[in-house]
């Protein structure tokens, strides 16, 4: 299988007046195309700015990032926009749903800078709604929805435009047991169906049903380990 992400020497510095940051340091990190893979280390260690980085909302200090070949430090802003909408999909802790649009509204997002697709938008988005089980809530308000649902909402506003790569910051963090085993549940078919996977979690037993287990611990990577599945 071909690498779908090669990270170079990657160092995200934050700089203030008073203080210097190393968020990452020197990380190095090759993910095929079809891996699912977990991202776990203590807080503050740099797990949500790795993510970021990984999914073009923030830049690196430096290093080299390359996606399907292309290096993206090279890119303009405007192509890394077309880039995320073509091929990204974010999901976070917090669900993040626009309060005042409907559950189907939030998901046809999902497609707002997205072009070429195949098919209706009505059809991704039913579809998405389908592989989630939200269908039946796509005209009620996100204020409406158990956490457990409108994580699914929000995952399926994450799929719609049928990403390659789907990056998911402590998904179930908000979550109880039942619904953090259900998103478990969706990450793994989506999964399955093709999709790679990069998760931040702090859950061992959540961690243990990627393919992969990366640690990191203060801004370095520790520990790179495939799971025995
Ligand atoms: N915008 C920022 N400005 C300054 N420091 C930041 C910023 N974002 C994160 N950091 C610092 O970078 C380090 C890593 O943060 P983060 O990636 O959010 O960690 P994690 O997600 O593992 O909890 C922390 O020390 C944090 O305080
Ligand atoms: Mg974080």
């Amino acid at each position: 299988m071909t690498n779908l992400i090669e990270l170079q020497n990657i160092t995200r510095l934050y700089r203030s007046d008073e203080v210097e940051t190393t968020a990452l340091h020197n990380i190095s990190l090759h993910i095929k195309r079809g891996e699912f893979v977990a991202i776990m280390g203590p807080s503050g260690c740099g797990k949500s700015t790795l993510l970021n980085i990984l999914g073009t909302i923030d830049r690196p200090t430096s290093g080299a990032y390359l996606f399907d070949g292309t290096d993206l430090a090279k890119t303009s802003e405007n192509q890394l926009a077309k880039h995320r909408a073509g091929h990204l999909g974010f999901i976070f802790q917090s669900f993040n749903l626009v309060d005042d649009l409907t559950i189907y509204e939030n998901i046809e997002l999902g497609l707002l800078y997205r072009s070429g697709l195949k098919g209706s938008r009505r059809k991704a988005i039913e579809s998405a709604m389908d592989k989630v089980g939200i269908a039946h809530r796509a005209r009620h308000f996100p204020h409406q929805l158990s956490g457990g649902q409108q994580q699914r909402a929000a995952i399926a506003r994450a799929i719609v435009g049928s990403p390659d790569l789907i990056l998911a910051d402590e998904p179930t963090g908000n979550l109880d047991t039942e619904n953090g085993a259900q998103v478990m549940q969706i990450l793994q078919s989506l999964n399955a169906a093709g999709a790679t996977i990069i998760m931040v979690t702090h859950s061992q037993s959540h961690a243990d049903q990627a393919r992969r287990q990366v640690d990191i611990l203060d801004g370095q990577l520790v520990a790179s380990v495939a799971q025995v599945l």
